[in-house]
Order: structure tokens, then C-alpha cells, then sequence
């Protein structure tokens, strides 16, 4: 492709897309039920003449669900949903090697993150693909005369379904919402399995940690924080969960995990990791108490999670120590290490969630869009989740590609659970 014959593109270095393309066709192979969707769409072309904005990670796995999109009719423009997370390799190769419009760049200030939403607003899409509800916020804010055309939007994360459904209860949401993170297929695999190792992953990468014998705090028991916490545990880590909501706190400490409070656990913790959606988890009060040596990470959405403001200004000096972690020297000699500058550690310090998990993600996606312009005319301005037959049927295809079978039940066994006339 010339120059000239490429689509619209903000992104870093197109000499990386031969390496970019490499690294798609890797995750690609674990990514069975996206490939069998794929395959479908381009028979079908079931988004035959449909603008989609994109605004996700853009990494492996995102190709391969874009590639999917694509091959069924879509013209997608990508952006990045975290100026940290971006793999340029990929940008290129999406740009270079199969004309996808993308505007990303690793380490994207955040004006230009935002141009770069801009770019993909100005795009029109008919659909929006969303993690974090960025791109629905500024069209909402900036563009509402693209409104009447947006058919519907899909949302990837817990954190955007949270905005979302406040938009909606404010009656501010313009249009139908597929809330991704909702289906089971998607938030018992992705947030559990997927948060829980590429988190771990990230603080490795960025710092060659020993696990094993830490003091690991985890704040938030959702099913982030439940797989992160299992698997610490599985490497040999003290694991210290806090909570705010008492059922969670419950089941963390069934689940054999100490709970205790932020301010408690402090005092001992050796690596924390915040997994809340929510801001300020880890503030001023806290930095006080901290043991010298600390290091603090995020694996929630956004970078609130940890006051780094504060520590900013608190500190009497910080230094770069590393590729992904920052020392801050407190005023009473303690140093503290803060890892991605609190953004997610798993993507800016890793490369994200396995393409296994996201498989079921994506197909999450791709269906979810599908399912989106079959029912435009029926849906309301509000966050739906996806019907059950599609996430099960995801859950039949990855095992089907697992070459796992499960029984079926025999009629008799139906018909005594459509009953109730048998008892003791
Ligand atoms: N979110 C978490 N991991 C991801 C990945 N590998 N690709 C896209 N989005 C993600």
C-alpha cells in the first residue's frame, strides 16, 4: 500500500506493522470462537455499510475483533482507550496491512488522546464500541447532532456500564447500550482470569518482584479483585483484601483472605493493588502510613485509584527507576514506588488480558453489534445485557474449540425440573 492509498492514521511508527502483524496472528490462534465469527461475517456480511467508532485498547486481541468487524461489511476507526496502553506494533499493522483507520500512539498526552477521540467522533459512526465510556461521554458533550444516527454502542468494562447506567438514570443516554461486561461469558472469564494474571503479569514485567512471601493487598472484592487475590495467593502471597460492602468482605473472608481496612492493612502491605472503580482508594491518609519500600499499582480503569496527585505534591522529589516504576521520596525518608503512573498495570506495564479470555470478550462484541442492528427498531435508550442465548452460546463454542463435551439432560430429567408435584 502507498502512502497515499492508506486510511487516516495518527499512530507512532508504521515500520513496526510487519512485527504488529506477527503479533496479531499469534493471539489470533487462541482466539477459536472470534475466528468462527469471523468466519461467519464474511459469508453474511451482517454489518454490510455500518460506521463503527472504536474506542478500545488496542492491542492483539483488539485487531482480531476489529479484523472480525471489518470482514463483516463494518468500516471501523479505531482510537486507544488509555493513552498508555496502545501497542504500536499493532497500530501499524492494522494502518498498513489491512486499511484500518487508527489514531493511537503509546504514551499519547492527554490532549492527543482526546484528539484522537475526536478524530474517531468525526468518523459518524452508526454504532460505538466503547471501554471506559469515553467516546459515548464526548459524543454526548461535543457532537449531539450525530446522535439521531447512532443506531446503538457497546460498552466492554464494569466501570463504563457504571457511568453508562448513571447517564441513563438521568435520562441522559441518547441511545441503546449493550453493556459486554454484563454477560457471564464475559466478567467471570475476563475480570477474573484475565485481570487477575495480566495484573500480576504487570507488576512482574515492571518491577521482577518475588511474589512469593509479600504482603499483597487488594482493594475491591468484585470478580477483578476475587481473581487477582486467588491468584497472589497461588503464588505464595499474603493476600489482605479490603472492601466496602459487606457482602463481598464476607465472602472474601469465606474464601479464606484476611479483610481488613485500607488503614489497617497499610501498615504491613508490600504491594498493593487497586481493582475498585472507584477514586481515591488510596489517598493521603494512607500514603502516611505506608512501609518504606511500598509499591502501589492499579488495575481499575481509570487512574484515580491511587491519589497520584497527592503524591506529587507531598513528595520532595520523585525519579524514573525503572521503565514502569516511579520512586517518590517522602518528606520522612520513606521511598514509595508507584508502578504506571497508576494507570492499568496490566496493559501499560503488560500486554492485557490473554487472547484466550478475550476471545469470549470479543465474540461478546462482535455479537453484541450484531444483535444491536437486529433489534434497533425494539430498543429503548437505555444499558441492556445480552440475551442468555448469546452467552451461551459463546460458553458452547470456546468449549466446543476446547474439544470439551458436557452432558445433556434426558427427558425425563426436563420434565422433573419443569415440575412441581415431586417432593420428599
Ligand atoms: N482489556 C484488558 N486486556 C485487553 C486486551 N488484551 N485487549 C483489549 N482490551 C483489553
Amino acid at each position: 500500500m502507498t502512502k497515499a492509498e492508506l486510511p487516516p492514521y495518527d499512530v507512532n511508527n508504521l515500520e513496526l506493522a510487519e512485527v504488529g502483524e506477527q503479533r496479531i496472528a499469534w493471539a489470533e490462534r487462541e482466539m477459536p470462537v472470534l475466528r468462527q465469527i469471523r468466519e461467519r461475517f464474511s459469508e453474511e456480511k451482517p454489518l454490510a455499510g455500518i460506521r463503527i467508532g472504536a474506542c478500545l485498547h488496542v492491542t492483539t486481541e483488539t485487531a482480531n475483533l476489529i479484523l472480525a468487524l471489518q470482514d463483516g461489511g463494518a468500516e471501523v476507526r479505531l482510537c486507544a482507550s488509555n493513552p498508555l496502553s496502545t501497542q504500536d506494533d499493532v497500530a501499524a499493522a492494522l494502518v498498513t496491512k489491512h486499511h484500518v483507520s487508527v489514531f493511537a500512539k503509546n504514551n499519547e498526552d492527554n490532549e492527543t488522546y482526546y484528539n484522537h477521540i475526536k478524530a474517531t467522533v468525526d468518523h459518524q459512526p452508526h454504532i460505538t464500541m466503547d471501554d471506559g465510556a469515553d467516546l459515548v461521554a464526548t459524543i454526548h458533550r461535543e457532537k449531539r447532532e450525530l446522535l439521531p444516527q447512532i443506531i446503538g454502542g457497546t460498552e466492554e468494562t464494569t466501570t463504563g456500564v457504571i457511568r453508562l447506567k448513571a447517564m441513563a438514570a438521568e435520562n441522559a443516554l441518547e441511545y441503546p447500550i449493550a453493556a459486554v461486561n454484563e454477560s457471564d461469558t464475559k466478567h467471570l472469564f475476563d475480570n477474573r482470569y484475565g485481570t487477575g494474571q495480566s495484573t500480576l503479569d504487570g507488576i512482574i514485567r515492571a518491577t521482577n518482584v518475588l511474589l512469593s512471601g509479600k504482603t499483597v493487598v487488594v482493594a475491591g472484592y468484585g470478580w477483578c479483585g476475587r481473581g487477582l487475590a486467588t491468584r497472589a495467593r497461588g503464588m505464595g502471597a499474603k493476600v489482605i483484601v479490603t472492601e466496602i460492602d459487606h457482602l463481598r468482605a464476607l465472602e472474601a473472608t469465606m474464601d479464606g483472605f484476611e479483610v481488613q481496612t485500607m488503614e489497617h492493612a497499610a501498615k504491613t502491605g508490600d504491594i498493593f493493588i487497586t481493582a475498585t472503580g472507584n477514586r481515591d482508594v488510596i489517598g493521603p491518609d494512607i500514603f502516611k502510613l505506608l512501609k518504606n519500600g511500598a509499591m502501589l499499582a492499579n488495575s481499575g480503569h481509570f487512574d484515580n485509584e491511587i491519589d497520584v496527585k497527592n503524591l506529587e505534591e507531598t513528595s520532595e522529589g520523585k525519579r524514573q527507576i525503572r521503565g514502569s516504576v516511579t520512586q517518590y521520596n517522602l518528606n520522612d525518608g520513606r521511598k514509595i514506588y508507584l508502578l504506571s503512573e497508576g494507570r492499568l498495570v496490566n496493559l501499560a506495564a503488560a500486554e492485557g488480558h490473554p487472547a484466550s479470555v478475550m476471545d469470549m470478550s470479543f465474540a461478546n462484541q462482535a455479537l453484541g453489534i450484531e444483535w444491536l442492528l437486529e433489534n434497533a427498531s425494539n430498543l429503548k435508550k437505555i444499558v441492556y445485557t445480552l440475551p442468555h442465548e448469546i452467552d451461551h452460546e459463546i460458553a458452547r463454542m470456546k468449549l466446543n474449540a476446547m474439544d470439551i463435551s458436557i452432558d445433556t439432560l434426558t427427558d425425563i430429567q426436563e420434565r422433573y425440573l419443569a415440575s412441581w408435584e415431586g417432593g420428599t
